[in-house]
């Protein structure tokens, strides 16, 4: 029996704070019946405390999805709480995720507190958003860089206060994936009562670990995945759903489902990129633009006998046509031919020689060959039937 993995999407949130991603409620709505059709468990909608556009996003968000929870962030701050509460009262399920920095800096420089205080402060956030919602995800800011036997007791005190959830966020984008993999297995070891709720993962990708980081969590024992589509998020963004979704589903010796329906990867993909003007760089896995791209003529007379030569993912898998072949100045004959009959020429192998010859002078000099092109090359032109 395989587990299950929660998938708790932050685009939202998390994504949304980033500059020049803002969405208006109806474009977060958008966004959010895309989330509910993709399968993600848990959406982030906001933070509602923040500002009054994001109290109302959440209240529109929980009245228009009603398959995965809804989540409102707050600080460990009784207004906040309350705030986050009134914003969920539409919610069909509902969660709010309170927190506070754990980490020595934290204490000392933005809290100007100790070890204590802090334990103290976490436990009655926890108890006071019990009293609205039965599903309290507690975060633990600067778990990445807080040290695990405190961490442990953290964790403890607010499992006992009534957290379902505990969050262990990489803030900083600052462990390696061992050292991320470790902290889980530790909490997981030393934390009485850790059966009652399920750990989090939340990894930042400053140092560009964020996926590795997570799924080590995750092979240590997290049951939950922070995510957004596309990895936007602070700075250089969050852990990518897709890469996460498309790993569990790769890897079937992890046994370890989620309920990300994977063909609606592509689609979801874009339709944030659009809504939040922030291009997919080209070679992002998964759904960069030469995610299923073949370039070179060894990798595309492989991939033109068989795919599984170069492709670990079918590209209908996760909503995407096709691969393509990109016609270069590396491509090989195979590449050229198999061009050719999709645009219904055929041509004898002395001709496809010629043709081949002609096609490496202009790759030479063209970055991109396109259909035009190869057309014009085989002395045949568009406007004829060549069927
Ligand atoms: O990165 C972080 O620590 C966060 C928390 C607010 C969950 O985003
Ligand atoms: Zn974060």
């Amino acid at each position: 029996m395989s587990d299950k993995l929660f998938i708790f999407d932050t685009t939202l949130r998390d994504g949304e704070q980033v500059p020049g991603c803002q969405l208006n409620t109806v474009e977060k709505i958008q966004v959010a019946k895309a989330l509910e059709l993709l399968g993600v468990d848990v959406i982030e909608a906001g933070f509602p405390i923040s500002s009054p556009g994001d109290f109302n996003s959440v209240i529109e968000i929980s009245k228009a999805v009603t398959w995965p929870t809804i989540c409102a962030l707050t600080r460990a701050v009784q207004k906040d709480i309350d705030v986050a509460a009134d914003a969920l009262k539409f919610a069909k399920h509902k969660r709010i995720h309170t927190g506070i920095g754990t980490s020595d800096s934290h204490i000392k420089y933005k809290f100007n507190s100790n070890r204590e205080e802090i334990i103290e402060r976490a436990v009655a956030a926890v108890k006071y958003a019990r009293r609205y919602v039965d599903d309290v995800e507690f975060y633990a800011e600067d778990a990445g860089r807080t040290d695990n036997e405190y961490l442990a007791r953290v964790v403890e005190a607010v499992i006992k206060a009534g957290a379902t959830v505990v969050n262990i966020p990489d803030t900083t984008g600052y462990c390696l994936p061992d050292e991320y993999g470790a902290k889980i297995k530790y909490l997981m070891e030393h934390v009485s009562g850790i059966e009652k709720a399920i750990l989090s993962t939340h990894c930042h990708n400053d140092l560009g670990m964020a996926t590795a980081n997570t799924m080590a969590g995750v092979l240590n024992g997290a049951r939950q995945v922070e995510v957004t589509i596309n990895g936007i998020g602070e700075r250089a963004g969050n852990t990518s759903l897709e890469e996460v979704a498309m790993i569990i589903k790769c890897h079937k010796d992890i046994e370890i489902e989620t309920n990300i329906n994977t063909q609606k990867i592509y689609p979801t993909s874009r339709m944030v990129s659009s809504l939040m003007n922030m291009p997919v760089q080209p070679n992002k896995a998964i759904v960069g633009r030469n995610a299923f791209a073949h370039s070179s003529g060894i990798h595309q007379d492989g991939v033109l006998k068989n795919v599984q030569t170069y492709e670990i993912i079918d590209p209908h898998d996760v909503g995407i046509d096709d691969n393509s072949i990109v016609l270069t100045a590396r491509s090989g004959r195979a590449a050229l031919k198999n061009r050719l009959q999709v645009l219904g020429v055929e041509l004898e192998q002395e001709q496809l020689d010629k043709v081949y010859e002609a096609f490496l002078k202009l790759a030479d000099k063209k970055k991109d060959i396109n259909d035009d092109d190869i057309l014009v090359l085989a002395g045949a032109d568009r406007t004829q039937n060549h069927r």
